[in-house]
């Protein structure tokens, strides 16, 4: 029924009706926070291209949780900087007991054991070349990687990670972890997979943040998709899953909300988004700018990937957000 019985403005008169129509909603539960966990003792240093991001060390990480966890998030990932000495071409840091991710970990659960811990496994952060497999003759060879890969998550179960996150894009790889992982007695240890991971210039600030940006040599476009690819991803999504992935990620977000729809309308399953740095970025220096409002803009975009499907999204906004849903309370 078109004009005039049908008003499309009658419902969005007053705030209560808005509410009362409201499709989608975004809360507390939603948000997972990425943070960076560098090496020494009392380190605090901000990240040039992520304003208000932070690397801390170890024994700082209570402190830089507090709220978070008062806020009620449910999940971080940890990306650990590793110190310039412990690269290797073979990221054998990644295998470390002792290593800096192992350590947070151990700690983190020490003050918020009920704070869920996502742990990324990929070699990028410990290899010396920034690729995140290993190399042979030029290439990031797959098969060869996916064994390090396995020791390296199950490196990280022992430490109390509890959502392993394959980032590396290799072949196979889920289900290399899953079957390490259930080797060693880590059923319950869940794997999150980056399913759909481009190749994509957002990550730039990232690299800056783990200090590993110079160093890469190449692209990862031999690994990670093509950003032209949606067909390509579903593939990728399906073959998670049946390699026993318990919920997938597409990565970035914003830039990649019809890969989030397609994949939510395709697969019933738990589907999560990773708002990346460079798409915080953006935001954080046009807030900067004074050319977007910050609070308004921060839970639109991230309202946005409740919208075309997801349930849950990483974002360097986490624990700004949920004090912005508080207060609205
Ligand atoms: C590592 C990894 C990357 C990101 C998460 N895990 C970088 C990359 O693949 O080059 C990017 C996250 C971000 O940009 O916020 N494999």
């Amino acid at each position: 029924m078109a004009f005039p019985a049908t008003r499309m403005r009658r419902n969005r008169v007053d705030d209560f009706t808005r509410r009362l129509v409201r499709e989608t909603c975004l809360t507390t539960d939603h948000l997972i926070w990425p943070i960076f966990v560098c090496d020494g003792q009392n380190q605090h240093s901000a990240i040039k291209a992520m304003p208000g991001v932070t690397r801390v060390s170890v024994d700082r990480l209570k402190d830089h949780l507090a709220e978070a966890v008062e806020l009620g998030i449910p999940a971080i990932a940890i990306f650990p900087v590793t110190p310039e000495d412990l690269r290797d071409a073979m990221g054998r840091e990644a295998e470390n007991p002792d290593n800096l991710i192992c350590r947070a970990a151990r700690e983190i659960k020490k003050h918020y054991p009920n704070l869920g811990i996502i742990g990324d496994v990929a070699l990028d952060p410990y290899t010396d070349h920034g690729h995140d497999g290993l190399i042979s003759d030029d290439e990031v060879v797959n098969d060869a990687t996916l064994e390090v890969l396995a020791r390296q998550a199950v490196n990280q179960a022992r430490a109390g990670i509890d959502i392993i996150a394959p980032s590396d894009m290799m072949d196979g790889r889920v289900g290399v972890i899953r079957r390490a992982l259930d080797q060693e007695g880590f059923q319950n240890t869940r794997i999150m997979s980056y399913a759909a991971k481009y190749a994509s210039a957002f990550y730039g600030p990232f690299r800056e943040a783990l200090q590993s940006g110079g160093r890469l040599k190449g692209d990862k476009k031999t690994y990670q998709m093509d950003p032209a690819n949606t067909d390509e991803a579903l593939r990728e999504v399906a073959l998670d899953l049946e390699e026993g992935a318990d919920m997938v990620m597409v990565k970035p977000g914003m830039p990649y909300l019809d890969i989030i729809h397609r994949v939510r309308t395709a697969f019933k399953v738990p589907l999560f988004a990773y708002q990346v740095s460079g798409e915080y970025a953006m935001l954080a220096n046009a807030f900067e700018a004074g050319l977007l409002d910050r609070e308004k803009t921060i839970l639109e975009s991230l309202i946005a990937f409740r919208r075309a499907g997801c349930h849950g999204v990483l974002t360097y906004f986490a624990v700004e957000a949920a004090r912005i849903l508080q207060q609205q309370k």
